[in-house]
């Protein structure tokens, strides 16, 4: 029997397997489907202060290998995720609060209300999707850097993951900028931007024009970026983008993150999480792998 246990900051967590934020609600509908508490830990849908309708529809597009999406931050603020969801969810596994504001003060005061209360705080500085906030804070290092200082010291007693945005010049860089302002942890990759157009009506696909590429078809980008990421930081990583089966976990893990997340596969297969978690203790066995940590960082690169 494999060891699926990994250590992330310091907290155990029973396997690396998360379903990512904005694919898996706050974990009820999908509790219904399966016992969730058989995962490593939630991601919530991204918080904001106050509740948010998100953006006009069409929200979602399909495309080839992958799917666009403009839901806009929807969400029912941080007051009520706590008063509402997440006495439960505490109960299932860990919980990781995935966070937005328009402003570096406002994620300050959102981690403030958190800290304490779930297993980690996720900053969203990288959601290509709102006006203002979003992606904007994300893509100068210096920017990054200092949301990241804001946040960390808004929290007191939980580690703090800085989630950083694909469509950056370095990726390499940005990761180095988080853990200069105190971040505890990285995952990436959020989506990409992108367009579908209805070439009938001449028409963007999406209301908001553009919208972020996730799924299938980005995962070599992504494990590419989590491989330099891991190249340039000390810190843990929890890496995503297009994972849709246990082998795909492995590569992640290989390119050095020590969790993954899962988003998009939700959609089309709801009992996709619970499977990577068997598909995992399946795969290392046959391997010989005693320890899932064991993988984490064991690419071998040529030259
Ligand atoms: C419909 C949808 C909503 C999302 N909402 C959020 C969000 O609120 N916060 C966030 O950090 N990422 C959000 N993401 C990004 C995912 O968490 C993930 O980073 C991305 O989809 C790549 O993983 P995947 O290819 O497995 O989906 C969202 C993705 C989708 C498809």
């Amino acid at each position: 029997m494999t060891d699926l246990r990994v250590d992330l900051c310091g907290v155990e967590l029973k396997n690396p397997v998360i379903p990512a934020s904005g694919t898996f609600g706050f974990g009820r509908e999908f509790d219904e489907i399966y016992d969730i508490s058989v995962l490593g830990a939630v991601c919530t849908k991204g918080l904001t202060l106050e509740p948010r309708l998100g953006n006009p529809t069409p929200r979602i597009a399909e495309s080839r290998g992958v799917i666009l999406n403009a839901v806009g931050l929807q969400n029912p603020g941080v007051e009520h995720f706590i008063a509402h969801d997440l006495p439960w969810l505490k109960t299932k596994t860990r919980v990781i609060a995935n966070v937005a504001g328009k402003e570096p003060s406002e994620y300050g005061e959102i981690c403030a209300r958190l800290d304490g209360l779930v297993d980690f705080v996720e900053l969203n500085i990288s959601c290509p999707n709102v006006k203002c906030g979003g992606m904007t804070l994300g893509i100068k290092p210096e920017n990054v850097e200092n949301v990241t200082r804001i946040a960390k010291n808004a929290l007191k007693s939980t580690p703090l993951i800085v989630k950083l945005s694909p469509n950056v010049e370095s990726i390499a860089a940005n990761a180095r900028a988080a853990e200069e302002g105190g971040a505890d942890c990285i995952s990436l990759v959020n989506t990409f931007t992108g367009m579908a157009i209805d070439i009938e009506t001449r028409r963007p696909v999406l209301a908001n024009n553009t919208g972020g590429v996730s799924g299938a078809g980005i995962k070599p980008i992504a494990v590419r970026m989590v491989y330099e990421v891991s190249r340039a930081v000390k810190l843990p990583i929890i890496g995503m983008g297009g994972i849709t089966c246990a082998e795909d976990a492995v590569e992640f893990m290989m390119a050095g993150a020590s969790a993954v997340q899962v988003g998009t596969r939700n959609f089309t297969d709801a009992l996709a999480c619970p499977k990577i978690v068997e598909g995992l203790g399946k795969w290392c066995a046959a391997h010989g792998v005693e320890r899932v940590s064991e993988l984490v960082g064991t690419v071998k690169t040529n030259g």
